[in-house]
């Protein structure tokens, strides 16, 4: 049996130059060795137009249109995983992915207080497994209150996917890291990259 997987990337930095790049490209690398026949989507929010919408009043109505929120929902329905990648900005994850978030977070699309007993919400994404990539300037630990990845990790298990374990590259902006060339730094997490591709 074959996969289909969703790669969304949220960073802004160039190509050449970004850590979740690479990192995205070494646990494909990883993941692809013992999965081979399954099969890749590359959704690069800088080049949707949905992604640099943010909700306002005067947004507001329109915002759940077909183009920039029902076409991404279908589009996870339509796959098995998600790869979501994502740098820390600002102690969250990117504007980028949070625009995206906020249009395929919708009610009885992607999740459901219809059937709720208790008043909590159902989601409605259950056939998704997700793995999280994310990175951050700081080393973890710096300030525990902005945590980009547990934010990621809740929000998908809102809407019932399946989280494997994340994988974050922390502290790219300071020593040792900032002093190593992407595909160094995320050389010295091999072994996490390594063991998420294998349970992913
Ligand atoms: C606008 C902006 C805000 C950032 N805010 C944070 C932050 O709050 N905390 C942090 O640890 N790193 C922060 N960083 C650093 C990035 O998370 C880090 O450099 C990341 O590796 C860049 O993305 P990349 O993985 O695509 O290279 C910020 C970077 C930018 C450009």
């Amino acid at each position: 049996m074959s996969n289909k997987i969703l790669v969304i990337s949220g960073s802004v930095s160039p190509v050449e130059t970004s850590y979740s790049a690479e990192l995205t490209k070494k646990f494909i690398e990883e993941y692809r060795k013992t999965n081979p026949n399954d099969t890749f989507e590359y959704l690069d929010l800088n080049e949707v137009a949905m992604a640099s919408k943010t909700l306002t009043r005067a947004t507001m109505g329109n915002y759940f249109n077909e183009e920039d929120s029902i076409k991404y929902i279908k589009q996870l329905k339509s796959v098995d995983k998600v790869i979501m990648v994502s740098p820390m900005h600002n102690f969250n994850v990117t504007a980028l992915v949070k625009n995206y978030l906020d249009h395929v977070l919708l009610a009885n699309e992607t999740f459901s207080y219809k059937y709720s007993k208790k008043g909590d919400a159902i989601g409605l994404l259950e056939h998704l497994k997700v793995q999280i990539l994310t990175t951050q300037g700081a080393p973890y630990g710096w300030y525990l209150w902005g945590n980009h990845t547990e934010y990621l990790k809740g929000t998908w298990e809102f809407v019932a996917a399946k989280v494997n374990t994340p994988v974050l590259l922390a502290g790219t902006k300071t020593e040792p890291l900032s002093k190593l060339s992407p595909t160094e730094a995320v050389k010295t997490i091999e072994k996490e990259i390594i063991a998420a591709a294998q349970t992913f």
